[in-house]
């Protein structure tokens, strides 16, 4: 995919169990990859994953508190400092709980909002901002198989994931005429080191690889889909 080489990438959530597939493969294929992260453990993950590949551009880390609007303004405006302007935004960066509606504290409904929801709109009017005057760009984000189903016990996720999802398709109508396409990938189960743990008699066979997922977003960022977008990308595996 030589379309891709030398774009800059931002990937949000670039050092979790996806995130750390979706970045080597994104690296792989050229892309200068901006990934955010919190934690150092995060970091040193995907910088162990990385250590075995002679990626053209190294990818660079960036502490930023994806759901801080001063701190989101504040990372791209130094990207813009550094002369890198953002071709893709790839917002990965979420979480997940789950309790029964009468059980869950509104700091749930804040976090998870905030983490899931809120981190995608901060990022996209930071890099559309920045890909509108370009007449380019292409964003990618995460929902899930839940903001559809709508499985109860999961009030706060699912309206969080179902909230990402209605501000993809606004934003991919509200931007197709100026070149930057807006798709959603809907994954079921990812096959992570944590699903493995916290679901240990599942098999984990029918859950979707965070390879596939990044095949999936490769195939989005690329030239042959320059006529996609307002997509919700089914990635259920086998469930
Ligand atoms: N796992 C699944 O089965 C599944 C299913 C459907 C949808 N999804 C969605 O797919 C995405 C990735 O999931 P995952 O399993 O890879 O999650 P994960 O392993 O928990 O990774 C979460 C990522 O988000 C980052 N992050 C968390 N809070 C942050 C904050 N306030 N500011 C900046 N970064 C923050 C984490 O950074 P640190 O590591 O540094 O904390 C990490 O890179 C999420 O949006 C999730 O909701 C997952």
């Amino acid at each position: 995919m030589p379309a891709l080489q030398g774009k800059v990438a931002v990937v949000t959530g670039g050092t979790g169990g996806l995130g750390r597939a979706v970045s080597v493969a994104l690296a792989g294929e050229g892309i200068a990859c901006h990934v955010t992260y919190l934690t150092d453990a995060g970091r040193s993950a995907l910088e162990q994953d990385a250590a075995a590949h002679p990626f053209a551009h190294p990818i660079e880390f960036h502490r930023v508190d994806v759901t801080d609007a001063a701190a989101v303004a504040r990372f791209y405006q130094d990207l813009d400092q550094r002369g890198r302007p953002v071709d893709f935004l790839i917002n990965l960066a979420g979480g997940f709980e789950m309790s029964p509606v009468e059980q869950t504290p509104v700091q749930t409904w804040e976090h998870l909002m905030s983490l899931n929801a809120t981190s995608v709109f901060l990022n996209c009017r930071e890099a559309v901002a920045r890909m509108k005057p370009r007449r380019a760009g292409r964003i990618i984000t995460v929902s899930a198989k839940a903001a559809l189903d709508t499985p109860g016990q999961m009030s706060a996720y699912v309206a969080s994931k179902a909230a990402v999802l209605a501000l993809t398709q606004s934003l991919a109508r509200e931007l197709k005429d100026d070149g930057i396409t807006v798709n959603c990938i809907l994954p079921s189960v990812i096959d992570t080191p944590a699903n493995r743990q916290a679901m240990p008699k599942s098999d984990p066979d029918r859950w979707v690889k965070p390879q596939q997922i990044a095949e999936a977003i490769l195939f989005l960022l690329g030239d042959g889909a320059s006529a996609i977008t307002g997509a919700a990308l089914p990635l259920y595996g086998r469930i």
